[in-house]
């Protein structure tokens, strides 16, 4: 991965209508408004509506442009919006560029991705486990899900959780040389595997202290956050939490709640009138949830880094 001085947030959830692009559209209003420069980049390959979420009726480029080479760099595809700091790379309008998006042309998206000069650029990704959708996600450690409170939304975004971490796992067992110090691992004990983080990670120390402990420090730095989205007065407001406890207690992995989003009825007129929920219902429960989730996300993301410098 190239670095990057952007701060990337992909958003991902495990189902499609949990809210994803409304969300995303929000956040990188809240962002921008904070005085970040923000771009957001539609990447539900196949089913894009971010540019109506924030008010952009007909976007006149996409990453189509880039995808058929008639832009000659994902930068000539973004488009301002008509928030200040805020800017958009619309999602593909073919659903054929995407059924066609050959591995290149992926891996050329995502190394353009790290260079775009933003202070903040959020992912609004596809549903569910796909190849694509985690490929996205793997860009940064700091992926936002997002959930609605009810058990099937709840299901899918564990599984999602999962294969990220998964993922991410085999991505630096692959990348450091751990491969061969892994595999010596499972061969002394077969459930050291990477569907069982801890217990890998306690024969790798054992096996060797130093790699071991490298490891501990990357898999430490993975800095997940969990949102609930379409919030209900009768929804039990601690399931987030409730959430992050389980995939800490199975996965051993660390993952911030950072709030519920409450349900509101004019999310629906917002969109239909092509005009941000934000600009038009400021002072609603929906929104306050919504800026109480970006500064949170802000403040853990503050906390995350600082712990980091600290360790290295
Ligand atoms: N907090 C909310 N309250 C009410 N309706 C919402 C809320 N969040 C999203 N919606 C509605 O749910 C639908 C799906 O939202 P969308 O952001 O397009 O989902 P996704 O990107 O996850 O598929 C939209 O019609 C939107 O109006
Ligand atoms: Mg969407």
């Amino acid at each position: 991965m190239a670095p990057s001085s952007s701060q990337i947030w992909p958003i991902g959830g495990g189902k499609g209508g949990t809210g994803k692009s409304f969300f995303t559209g929000s956040l990188g209003i809240l962002l921008a408004k904070l005085g970040r420069r923000t771009l957001l980049i539609d990447l539900d390959l196949g089913a894009a509506n971010l540019h109506t979420i924030i008010g952009v009726s007909h976007p006149e480029k996409s990453l189509s442009d880039f995808i058929r080479k008639k832009a000659a760099s994902l930068e000539e595809t973004i488009v301002p919006t008509s928030i200040p700091n805020l800017s958009l790379i619309s999602g593909a309008m073919n659903a054929l560029d995407i059924a066609n998006l050959a591995h290149e042309q992926k891996a050329k998206i995502l190394r353009n991705i790290t260079k775009l000069p933003y202070d903040c650029i959020l992912l609004d990704l596809g549903a569910g486990t796909s190849f694509n959708t985690i490929d996205f996600f793997l860009l940064s450690d700091s992926g936002i899900f997002l959930t609605a409170p009810e058990p099937t939304s709840i299901e899918n975004i564990y599984r999602l959780i999962r294969s990220v971490y998964f993922r991410k796992i085999r991505q630096v067992l692959k990348t450091h040389a751990f491969q061969s110090l892994a595999e010596e691992a499972q061969q002394q004990n077969e459930k050291a595997t990477v569907s069982n983080p801890d217990l890998l990670l306690a024969m790798m120390k054992e096996l060797d202290p130093e790699k071991g402990a490298f490891l501990e420090k990357t898999l430490a730095a993975f800095s997940f956050k969990l949102a609930v989205n379409q919030f209900r007065k009768q929804d039990n407001p601690n399931l987030g939490e409730l959430v992050c406890r389980i995939v800490q207690k199975h996965l051993a992995l660390k993952i911030d709640f950072i709030g519920n989003v409450a349900f509101d009825d004019r999310v629906h007129n917002a969109v239909c009138k092509t005009t941000p929920f934000l600009t038009l219902y400021p002072y609603t429960q929906t929104a306050l949830d919504l800026r109480e989730c970006c500064s949170r996300l802000l403040s853990e993301e503050a906390a995350s880094s600082a712990a980091q410098r600290i360790a290295e």
